[in-house]
């Protein structure tokens, strides 16, 4: 297993992670000392980025990178990294995002999830996903009654389709191109009793069949590539309403823009660490 990390200045932190998650979608570790963040991506050789890819996307802001092997133990390094994560307040309830080793917080005011993050994104330690369970829950129904179809396009770990069946959604659609992210998804659907369907899709390529509710945590570049093919597709696109994330604070009025041209209001707008959540609906 290599460690690989990019030193970087502070002030350019959020642009360089921005870049480096789209060569390393599926997590990346953060350490901040003073003035300098690192970010980490764990892989195997092979599946971790080429360095040349890093510091052309990187350019400038780079500092330093360097590569480690890291030792057999490496999985619980990444279980001290991750620890559950409890998002929302009393109004509208609690979503506890637990991952496989810790204990369940069982409280009968929290929907919790157990999440095996394998090797795919969203595990809840960043925002982004934090963002869209806080905006779902905006959203939920109340209990009891049904919050109708939803699809969650470039679905990870699963964390955010599950979570909206436990809050009452339902039936689920889920797709991600990555194997890994599609294989996580059906491992943590069956720990969480969550029945949904899912399946391996390029977004570039296609649409999915969308339903009135979508959740789409992605990078502004396809977002907006999404929203083309939104626009682009016979007929009324059936979307009552949609979670977006994966964008940096500045990009979130264009993003609204965009869509609002396909009859989408943004209703609310959430930040944290540099990143924004937005909910729109018709
Ligand atoms: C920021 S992660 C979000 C994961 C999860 N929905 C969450 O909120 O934690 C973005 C996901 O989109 C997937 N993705 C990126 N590009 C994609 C594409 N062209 N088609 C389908 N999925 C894609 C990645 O594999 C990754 O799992």
């Amino acid at each position: 297993m290599i460690r690989l990390a990019i030193r970087c200045r502070a002030e350019h932190a959020d642009l360089a992670l921005a870049q480096l998650m789209e060569l390393a979608p599926t997590g990346v570790e953060e350490v901040r000392d003073g003035e300098i963040v690192e970010y980490a991506v764990y892989g195997p050789p092979g599946e971790i980025p080429e360095l040349p890819d890093l510091q052309a996307a990187v350019g400038d802001d780079l500092v330093e990178v360097t590569t480690s092997e890291v030792a057999d133990d490496w999985h619980e390094r990444w279980k001290q990294f991750h620890g559950s994560v409890l998002i929302g307040d009393g109004a509208r309830g609690f979503v506890l995002l637990r991952p496989t080793w810790e204990p369940s917080g069982e409280r009968e005011d929290v929907v919790e999830l157990v999440l095996d993050p394998g090797q795919a994104f969203g595990t809840g330690s960043h925002p982004t996903t934090r963002l869209c369970v806080d905006l779902l829950l905006d959203i939920a129904p109340e209990r009891g009654e049904s919050g109708g179809e939803v699809v969650d396009l470039g679905c990870g770990s699963g964390v955010l389709a599950i979570a909206a069946h436990k809050l009452g959604f339902g039936p689920i659609y889920a797709c991600d191109f990555d194997p890994l992210s599609v294989e996580a998804t059906e491992v943590n659907a069956r720990l969480n009793d969550t029945p949904l369907a899912v399946e391996r899709a390029d977004l570039r390529e296609g649409l999915p069949s969308l339903a009135p509710t979508v959740l789409a945590n992605l990078m502004r570049p396809l977002l907006l590539e999404v929203c083309e093919k939104i626009a682009a597709l016979p007929g009324d696109h059936g979307i009552e309403r949609i979670i977006l994330s994966g964008l940096l604070v500045e990009e979130a009025d264009e993003i609204s823009a965009a869509y609002a041209a396909l009859g989408l209001t943004e209703r609310r707008r959430v930040s944290d660490g540099g990143w924004t959540g937005l909910l729109l609906s018709h």
